[in-house]
């Protein structure tokens, strides 16, 4: 069973700039709810009720998101604004705790998953990085739900993969895994950021892990690696032999909303899986479609 989920908040954002100057990336909306919230939920719907946010300065908007908001929950009580009053209590239904640690120094993600370890302790533990918007098959499971399934057939370390193109590894942690086409599959090796032609496979690692608390000790132990931080797939590579680690193939979708274009992608298909602007939305598009020439004419 996992109880506890780490979500690493205190990258600065600077993709997003001007945007993010003042606000944590992961507050920037899409569609009408924040990326750090999406994370969340998943985790929350896949059992966990321990949420850990390891923050940094400028964050304190997270924060404030999964805090009590009096003046807001008082006026729309007085309005009688019931269902706006149940989306505010939704983000943080009162079995969900919330624990906030601030990581000083920005030294990297295995850096920021081992300020997690008092909270933590000694037991496995979900980290899911909320630039990563994962949205799992339509009426199916989330992604970190099959994660879970799939470790409770095979304790060890899970990492959720996809594969992506040859010249796009250098951007992901990649796996050398057999039987790469199998939704689940042992890892005998890991790499942080490699550049296509040494990269041992396709498989790239989505933002989601289950983790072996045993991580903490070897990411303690490691040298800094790929651009000079404590990379948490090192932590994870150094598991192996020792631990299982496996590598899942997950069912859905990834938007990667670290950078613009993963974003408005995002923005755009969760705007049309909601009934309430599908209509709107779709017609826009249309309408752009049918009176822009393609680029280049
Ligand atoms: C991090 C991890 C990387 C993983 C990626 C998934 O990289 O270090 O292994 O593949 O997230 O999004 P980042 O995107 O923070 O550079």
């Amino acid at each position: 069973m996992i109880k506890k989920a780490v979500f690493p908040v205190g990258g600065l954002g600077t993709r997003f700039l001007p945007a993010t100057k003042a606000i944590p990336k992961e507050m920037l909306p899409v569609v009408d709810r924040p990326l750090i919230q999406y994370a969340v939920d998943e985790a929350y719907a896949a059992g966990i009720r321990q949420m850990i946010f390891i923050t940094g300065r400028h964050k304190r908007a997270i924060g404030d998101h999964y805090d009590a908001a009096f003046e807001l929950e008082y006026e729309l009580e007085r309005g009688s604004k019931k269902e706006l009053l149940d989306l505010v209590h939704a983000i943080k239904p009162d079995d969900m705790d919330c624990v906030f640690i601030r990581q000083a120094r920005p030294l990297g993600l295995g850096h920021a998953v081992l300020c997690s370890e008092s909270v933590v302790g000694n037991e496995p533990f979900a980290v899911l990085l909320a630039d990563d918007l994962m949205v799992g098959p339509a009426g199916g499971p989330s992604v970190l739900q099959q994660m879970v399934r799939a470790y409770e057939q095979n304790p060890g370390t899970v990492l959720a993969v996809q594969d992506v193109p040859r010249e796009d590894t250098r951007r992901y942690g990649v796996v050398d895994v057999h039987g790469v086409n199998d939704t689940m599959a042992e890892v005998f090796g890991m790499v942080e950021k490699p550049v296509p032609a040494v990269a041992p496979s396709t498989l790239a690692v989505a933002g989601r892990y289950i983790l072996s608390p045993s991580v903490f000790e070897t990411i303690r132990r490691q040298d800094r690696g790929a651009g000079g931080e404590i990379q948490l797939t090192d932590g994870i590579a150094a598991l192996i032999g020792t631990e299982k680690v496996y590598a899942y193939r997950y069912e859905g979708k990834r938007y990667d909303c670290g950078n613009k274009a993963g974003f408005l992608e995002a923005t755009i298909d969760l705007a049309l899986a909601d009934p309430s602007l599908r209509n709107v939305v779709l017609a826009h598009i249309q309408n752009i479609a049918a009176n822009t020439p393609p680029a280049g004419h």
